[in-house]
């Protein structure tokens, strides 16, 4: 079901039912709010009973003894405090989350004892309860008698901590990055019936409320500056393509921005070279890369960051179709390289050669950095649990793999190389969208470098990563919104003013 968590943060709280959340370290130490929440030290008994040790993530789930407030209690283990991550918190979070169960009051008593727990903590476990109560329920439309599906449920949560006046300070940030992951959850799940070149741009345009300025281009002006690439793959589609231009503008004005450019495929058939039908609904993802540049868009935007950013949004769908591009065509980009088409389902990095040429002929960025659902063959190499990063800058592929560590939004450096760019040498044109089967998000990336220029960039391979990747702690939904939270840190970690 979903479900809405109202959170705040307080002093203390006077427990009269509801649930009662303790956090405790590994070992034999004493809960988060012993005192209040279990008076008689009836837990500690049941830790013992039930082998509780406080190991990472794990819970006990009690009904509430005798003398104390609350109607259930839950003990959270966090494991060992020299050993607590950023990411932990998140996921603590998620776990209090998902032991909310029936209940709709919580107080989860957070200064544990022996553990320094300020603001940026208490805002990391809040954000990872924001992150777990997703769920992707629109077309959910039976209404029974435990009706999962039913108007969210709201839960206030009160979090009691010392440090209150920190974390809800902090809070706010919390929310405007779970705005922007949940955004591009959403999109993500979306069906590709319902969201569509022309209204994934109308979402684009609705960030305008907080104070992003949006430009949509459409065919017409696309065709106009040349971009034959990103509109060769829109071409066998009865929905139009769009490009949209976000700019924010929270740092100096004189300030070059930094650049994110997503893959917006709304559904990818292969085209004429058509995929098989096995699995080809999740193409209806194949937009996740734009997807996490519309929510980094808004999270930057919610939250006021201190920076220029420019978000750019490539929107086609590829289809087969009489007007279809072919196997053998050969396209002009903006930039004036041709492209001969070997298969039509390498059609992301011909949307993205435009794009990233658009954008950097542009803005001058300091830096672009480009997501996509780009290739299989990441998937081969990776998994889902890795997103690839390919960067022409070892700065800025450093900064990343550091915040990916820290955000938990992991990313493997691969290879970039002259010996691989050879691969995709054409016979008729300039280059050719496929380089064989060998070294594919390889190929793929060498093709995306030759539309950059020399303004340092990274290209975020993230097909395994942005849909389907396995359930966690602070996600349960098909789309995760992989790469929201983890370009948010990049910027403020690098990028962001004071
Ligand atoms: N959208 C796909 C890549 C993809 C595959 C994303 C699986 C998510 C999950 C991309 O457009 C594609 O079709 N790539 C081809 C390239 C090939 C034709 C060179 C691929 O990976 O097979
Ligand atoms: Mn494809
Ligand atoms: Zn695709």
């Amino acid at each position: 079901m979903s479900v809405k968590f109202d959170i705040s943060f307080a002093k203390s709280a006077k427990i009269d039912g509801g649930l009662a959340i303790q956090l405790k370290l590994a070992g034999d130490g004493p809960a988060a709010g012993a005192a209040e929440a279990d008076p008689e030290g009836v837990v500690t008994r049941a830790a013992e009973i039930a082998k509780f040790s406080g190991k990472p993530m794990s819970t006990l789930d009690l009904i509430a003894p005798h003398g104390s407030p609350a109607d259930r209690l839950v003990v959270l283990g966090l494991g060992k405090a020299e050993a607590l991550t950023a990411y932990d918190w998140l996921k603590a979070g998620g776990v209090a989350a998902s032991s909310v169960k029936s209940m709709t009051r919580v107080a989860i008593f957070a200064d544990v004892p022996g553990l320094a727990v300020g603001g940026a903590q208490l805002a990391g476990f809040a954000l990872g309860m924001l992150l777990r109560a997703y769920s992707f329920d629109t077309y959910k439309t039976k209404k029974g008698e435990d009706d999962e599906n039913k108007a969210p449920k709201t839960v206030k949560v009160t979090i009691v901590t010392a440090e209150h006046a920190a974390a809800k300070k902090a809070f706010a940030e919390s929310e405007a990055i779970a705005g922007g992951v949940l955004l591009a959850r959403e999109l993500v799940n979306l069906p590709p019936n319902v969201l569509g070149p022309v209204e994934f741009a109308d979402r684009a345009k609705e960030l305008e409320k907080l104070g992003v300025e949006v430009e949509i281009l459409t065919e017409k002006e696309m065709k106009k500056l040349g971009m034959g690439a990103l509109l060769g793959v829109a071409q066998g589609s009865v929905r139009p393509p769009r490009l949209a231009v976000m700019q924010w503008k929270g740092g100096k004005p004189k300030d070059a921005p930094v650049a994110f450019i997503g893959k917006g495929v709304v559904f990818d058939t292969g085209g004429i070279s058509i995929k098989p039908g096995a699995g080809m609904e999740d193409m209806k993802g194949d937009m996740g890369g734009a997807a996490a540049v519309i929510g980094l868009m808004h999270t930057l935007a919610a939250r006021k960051a201190k920076v220029n950013a420019v978000g750019i949004l490539g929107l086609v769908e590829n289809m087969p179709d009489g007007n279809a591009q072919r196997p053998g065509d050969i396209v002009t980009t903006m930039s004036g390289q041709t492209i001969e088409i070997i298969n039509t389902d390498a059609e992301g990095r011909l949307v993205l050669a435009d794009a990233l040429y658009y954008c950097n002929d542009r803005f001058k960025p300091r830096f672009m950095i480009n997501l996509a659902t780009l290739t299989g063959a990441i998937l081969v190499a990776l998994g889902n649990l890795q997103a690839g990063l390919f960067s022409n800058d070892d700065t800025l592929a450093g900064q990343l793999s550091g915040v990916g560590d820290v955000t938990g939004e992991r990313l493997w450096r691969m290879p970039l190389g002259k010996e691989y760019d050879k691969l995709i040498d054409s016979k008729f044109a300039d280059m050719k969208n496929t380089g064989g089967r060998h070294a594919g998000s390889i190929t793929a990336a060498q093709l995306l470098k030759r539309f950059v220029g020399e303004t340092p960039w990274a290209h975020l391979d993230i097909a395994g990563t942005a849909m389907n990747s396995p359930s966690s702690e602070i996600n349960q939904s098909w789309g995760s919104g992989y790469g929201v939270r983890l370009l948010d840190e990049l910027v403020r970690a690098h990028y962001e003013a004071g």
